[in-house]
């Protein structure tokens, strides 16, 4: 892949990044609560950043993004966007979000970029050149046990995987060392990535949560295991691949 789309990802992320540190500066704006989830105004806004970047690079490529949804279907190219991953920590203050922008070519994972302002973690990676925070190389722990292992989880907004969530995160809890949860399914996988979380699972969530993401892990290393249901929602579980087999009969997986 050439340099151009991993610099446009780039250079797109840092437009959301800068759209969503001013805007935290003053009143955040309320499109729609809902019962366990937010959409705010600065969701909009920084996909509207992000979304003019790759189209002033790449205006024949298909988008698929959270707000906005599907525009095109037959490119060969098509980005995945998630602007605000975390709304509900931006909504609270907490300074734990970031943007997440995945690319795929005919259908396959290719490259991620998931840009953290408030830490400037700059995490990327492309199919077949290894993932990289700031520049340098990352790669998944080395931990081989799950009673090691520091496993990250969520429980989404949707109530159809509340229970398996809560059975599969018991399961884990008694088996693992520590249980975390930062509330950003991509900053989840980008730790993953770079050694920080030795796993992650969630399930009801989205593409745009999950591509720029599965790509990091597999370039650094891990293993991800995933599945697209019919209404288009994702069931996921990265590792470091090492304690994969381990983890998955404990985690609910369908
Ligand atoms: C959400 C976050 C959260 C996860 C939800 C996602 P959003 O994304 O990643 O951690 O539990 O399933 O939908 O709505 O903040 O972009």
């Amino acid at each position: 892949m050439t340099d151009l789309f991993l610099d446009t990802a780039i250079k797109a992320a840092r437009a959301a990044g800068d759209v969503l540190i001013e805007g935290r500066k003053s009143d955040i704006k309320v499109d729609q609560q809902m019962r366990r989830d937010v959409k705010l105004e600065m969701d909009r806004k920084a996909e509207a950043a992000i979304v003019g970047v790759l189209q002033g690079v790449f205006p024949d490529h298909d988008i698929l993004a959270e707000e906005s949804g599907l525009k095109g279907v037959d490119a060969e190219y098509q980005w995945v966007i998630d602007p605000l991953d975390g709304t509900y920590n931006f909504f609270r203050g907490i300074p734990i979000w970031c943007s997440s922008i995945g690319l795929r070519h005919n259908g396959e994972e290719v490259l991620g970029v998931i840009f953290d302002p408030c830490q400037n973690e700059m995490f990327y990676a492309q199919k077949g050149e290894g993932a990289y925070l700031n520049g340098r190389p990352i790669n998944v722990s080395n931990i081989a046990t799950l009673a090691e292992s520091t496993v990250a989880v969520a429980y989404g907004p949707c109530e159809l995987f509340l229970e398996r969530m809560r059975a599969g995160v018991n399961n884990v809890f008694m088996e693992c060392d520590k249980v975390r949860g930062l509330g950003a399914a991509a900053l989840h996988l980008a730790y993953v990535a770079c050694g920080r979380f030795d796993a992650f699972f969630e399930y009801g969530i989205w593409p745009w949560d999950v591509v720029a993401g599965n790509v990091m892990i597999r370039e650094a290393g891990g293993e991800v295991s995933m599945l697209i249901r019919e209404d288009g929602m994702v069931e996921i579980c990265a590792s470091n691949g090492r304690i994969h087999d381990e983890l998955m009969p404990l985690i609910e997986w369908e």
